[in-house]
């Protein structure tokens, strides 16, 4: 088959790879030109995809900026981002601006999808009216459904490959047309009967962990108060073999799914007059959860005689999850920031993230900062640490992953 993946992101790139090692020919569009520019020179921009696996695929694999390219592909897979507007609404621009390029170049036959995580109904009333100012009836002319990515980067036991596909069409045929692309490169396809439920499955997938964080991050926080060990709690309840599911606490919840979904599903219920407030109180409990980090930072320094203002403070780890470089509503960002406010000489050590231009700074050597540092915060579990190093050599640890868990030592502070 030939297939177009639009939006060549965290989502989009390893979808075109996985088409193309099942030896299909992909074209990426993306409207980012260094991207694509770095793609067709072999280089990838996403961790998942090493430019190794770029490199056997050039016969199968182009990367453009030419949305008449897609005129010509049998399926096109829209992955582009759904983020929110400074008002905390959803920010559909991406998805219509590439849909109103698709549009001028709609051909008969083709089969679109959609992939970016959004509220029940965009498939239906945002997407399709788009494709069919093309003159094309969706499910006669050209097919249409949702397909939600489930992937977790920086994660390798469950891929592309081996995690089930959720697909819902607009008509039987839209369905089954879906089905048949991801039979392509999916084990399992998990067939719904409508896009909606397909998005809505996604957001109920997203929200059940923001839920179950906010819990574990409020009830560190109790513990705090209470001083009971959060972590040997979760341990001991984590022994029941059911009914209990694992989630750990930390200094907040980032990426750009978490943080941002429960948003999507709140807007396309406030429609309807409901108001999803078991979903909307998760958001702020999670929101408060930085805040309490440079307490618990403000705290260790101050039992040390030690203000804020002037202190030295390292922060390991700046974006949002261990393994990768994504930034994108890292708690960290937000620590960083307030520290700084408060006056502190912040800097940072993140091997994913040379430069944050959101905070004016570039990630600093280890070994040196780590000795000089008044305290070092611990925001992300990059195993490229050694913690064991960082809590013998540095003068004050606050950890807020659980990461020095076993270590006993007195300049050690864990959430
Ligand atoms: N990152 C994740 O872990 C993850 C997981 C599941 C679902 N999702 C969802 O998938 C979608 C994409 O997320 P992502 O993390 O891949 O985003 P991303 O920002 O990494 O990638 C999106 C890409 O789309 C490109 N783009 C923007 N507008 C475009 C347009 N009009 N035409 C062509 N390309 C365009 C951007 O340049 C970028 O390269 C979002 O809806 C997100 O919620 C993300």
């Amino acid at each position: 088959m030939k297939i177009a993946i639009v939006g060549l992101g965290y989502v989009g790139l390893p979808l075109a790879v996985a088409f193309a090692e099942a030896g299909h020919e992909v074209i990426g569009l993306d409207t980012d030109p260094r991207k694509v520019e770095g793609l067709n020179a072999g280089k990838s921009h996403i961790e998942d995809v090493p430019d190794a696996a770029l490199a056997p695929l050039t016969e199968r694999f182009h990367a453009t900026t030419k949305r008449a390219e897609l005129a010509s592909c049998e399926a096109i897979v829209i992955c582009v981002p759904t983020p929110l507007t400074s008002s905390r609404e959803p920010d559909l621009t991406y998805l219509i601006d590439s849909a109103t390029a698709l549009s001028g170049v709609l051909t008969e036959g083709q089969l679109v999808v959609l992939e970016s995580t959004t509220y029940p109904g965009t498939t239906r009333e945002r997407l399709q009216p788009i494709l069919e100012e093309s003159g094309l009836r969706v499910g006669e002319d050209f097919h249409l459904a949702f397909s939600p990515e489930r992937i977790d980067p920086g994660r390798t036991d469950y891929t592309v490959k081996t995690t089930p596909k959720l697909i819902g069409g607009i008509t039987p045929s839209c369905t089954e047309r879906a089905r048949e692309l991801y039979s392509l490169i999916c084990n399992e396809v998990v067939v719904l009967s409508s896009p909606e439920t397909a998005e809505l499955s996604k957001l109920l997938e997203n929200i059940f962990r923001s839920v179950n964080i906010a819990l574990v991050n409020e009830l560190a926080q109790l513990c705090d108060r209470l001083e009971i060990d959060v972590w040997e709690v979760i341990d001991a309840a984590a022994t029941k073999p059911f009914g209990f599911m694992r989630f750990d606490p930390g200094p907040g919840m980032g990426g750009h799914c978490l943080p941002v979904d429960p948003f999507y599903l709140a807007f396309k219920a406030r429609e309807h007059d409901f108001y999803p407030e078991f979903i909307e109180l998760a958001g702020k409990v999670n929101q408060t959860q930085p805040a309490f980090c440079v307490e618990r930072i403000e705290r260790a320094l101050n039992e040390r005689e030690k203000p804020v203002k002037g202190s030295k403070i390292l922060l390991l780890g700046l974006s949002y999850k261990a393994g990768v470089g994504d930034i994108r509503e890292s708690p960290a960002l937000k620590i960083a920031k307030r520290l700084i406010e408060l006056g502190g000489d912040v800097s940072y050590h993140d091997p994913h993230v040379p430069h944050a231009s959101e905070l004016g700074l570039d990630s600093v050597l280890p070994s040196e900062a780590i000795e000089e540092a008044d305290v070092v915060g611990i925001l992300t579990a990059h195993p490229e640490l050694d913690y064991e190093e960082v809590v013998s050599t540095a003068r004050l640890v606050v950890d807020f992953r659980g990461v020095t868990r076993g270590i006993d030592a007195r300049n050690l502070v864990q959430l």
